[in-house]
């Protein structure tokens, strides 16, 4: 039995380096949870998390493309004229809408991230992962998070894309400018917006003349096949894929780079399952299965009702906001067994780690390929990997759960 009066239960950011105790007591509590701080309803329980998943007629994924009216922003001011500029990269890209429009988008899409296209991808993954390791691997001693856990999945994705040097610093600036955007949104506000404002005109002009040169000039790379899919003669437009290719950073980087960095600490603080996979590598696909559950790196997401919806005797009325805490979901002992345990050995049963229905991760296919390869990596190259230094420090995004380093001694 967990004592409601020593755990935080509104302030996300106050449980950052341990959610789980406010999560335990949710889930048994108050399933459905009027959060005052937020303004928003929570779910905790899998059951739940998974039923909103599934319901796309009653629950939206459209919570931006009235942010300008809902901040009280009009296009005469210049503030709305800025806003009016960002949240396009946020309401239109495919996480962002709703049926039909993300019914096209996404089949567009789909026709592009092929499963045969991430796979024969593997070698160039497995390259950048030992350059990576070779850069630190004489000192003995890397930050996991910064040497290899962060710049992997992004250089990744800039090479499926073929995004010359030159022009990654664009794409990465404008994938951090939702970052800020999203983070500062409640607290700095209207500050940001014109120097973010900037960020996406640069980007976009840039994609432009990159999108122009691979329809003339096609190429094997993602970009292109984005530029030219068609399907009964619909095709993207320039302008959504400029917002797909910056979504696909967004998306993929922080979210891998949370499964890699986490998911090493986790399996370093328990040392026999690592024996076990150092053991018996053919393990490594079920172990990044239970990380993806255990860490839960999208560890919150956004919904809107359509309608009023009554919970577990909770009234949603229509148009509330509501937070699935995936992080809370997948540790539900109802779905999990012994829900706080690592377990790498657990028989199979699906995480909502990439989410569920509609929206289903369409990155699944290569974050899992990136994570199996750099554990197997890790494991193989660094022997006697073991942490260094106090116990590390959570990031402050609270839907992107991860870890600002992770210091690592070995050999
Ligand atoms: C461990 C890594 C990853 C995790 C945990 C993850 C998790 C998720 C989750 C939970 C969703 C559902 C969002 C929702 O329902 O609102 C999602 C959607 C999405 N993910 Fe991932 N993701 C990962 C990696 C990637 C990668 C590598 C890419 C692409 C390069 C990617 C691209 C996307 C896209 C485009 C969507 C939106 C799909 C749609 O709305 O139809 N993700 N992801």
């Amino acid at each position: 039995m967990i004592e409601e009066t020593s755990l935080e239960l509104d302030n996300f950011f106050a449980t950052m380096q341990n959610p789980y105790p406010a999560y335990a007591y949710l889930r048994e509590h108050y399933p459905v949870y009027w959060n005052p701080m937020f303004n928003c309803f929570t779910l905790t329980r899998y059951d739940d998390v998974n039923m909103v998943f599934s319901d796309h007629k009653r629950f939206s994924s459209d919570v931006w493309s009235r942010a300008p009216e809902m901040f009280g922003f009009g296009s005469d001011d210049s503030s709305g004229q800025y806003l009016k500029q960002i949240i396009p990269f946020l309401a239109y890209n495919l996480q962002g809408m709703d049926p039909p429009g993300h019914t096209r988008q996404r089949t567009l899409m789909m026709k592009t991230f092929t499963p045969r296209m991430i796979e024969a991808f593997r070698p160039t993954v497995q390259k950048l992962v030992d350059e990576l390791i070779d850069q630190r691997l004489a000192e003995g001693s890397m930050d996991l998070v910064a040497d290899l856990a962060y710049p992997l999945p992004s250089n990744v994705i800039l090479d499926l894309l073929s995004i010359p040097r030159s022009g990654r610093p664009y794409i990465r600036a404008s994938s951090e400018a939702i970052n800020e955007f999203v983070a500062t949104i409640l607290f700095t506000g209207p500050q940001v917006w014109p120097r973010l404002a900037g960020v996406f005109a640069d980007v976009t002009a840039y994609l432009k003349s990159l999108i122009a040169e691979r329809r003339t000039h096609p190429g094997e790379d993602l970009l292109t096949k984005m530029a030219l899919a068609e399907e009964n003669g619909d095709m993207l437009s320039e302008d959504e894929i400029v917002i797909a290719t910056n979504f696909l950073l967004f998306a993929g980087h922080e979210t891998t780079a949370n499964l890699i960095g986490v998911g090493s600490y986790n399996l370093l603080q328990n040392p026999e399952q690592l024996a076990q996979l150092r053991d018996d590598p053919t393990k490594i696909p079920a172990a990044v299965e239970e990380l993806l559950r255990y860490v839960s790196p999208v560890h919150m997401l956004a919904r809107r009702s359509l309608q009023e919806v009554t919970m577990r005797g909770v009234t949603i009325p229509q148009d509330s906001s509501i937070y699935l805490l995936v992080g809370a979901a997948n540790r539900d002992p109802e779905k999990f067994p012994d829900p706080e345990r690592l377990d790498i050995n657990r028989p199979a049963a699906r995480s909502l780690g990439f989410g569920y229905g509609i929206h289903f991760c369409i990155g699944a296919a290569l974050a899992r390929l990136e994570s199996q390869v750099a554990f197997e990596t890790i494991i193989r190259r660094l022997p006697d990997l073991r942490l260094v230094g106090d116990t590390p420090v959570f990031r402050p995004n609270y839907s992107l759960r991860g870890l600002v380093s992770l210091p690592v001694g070995f050999g």
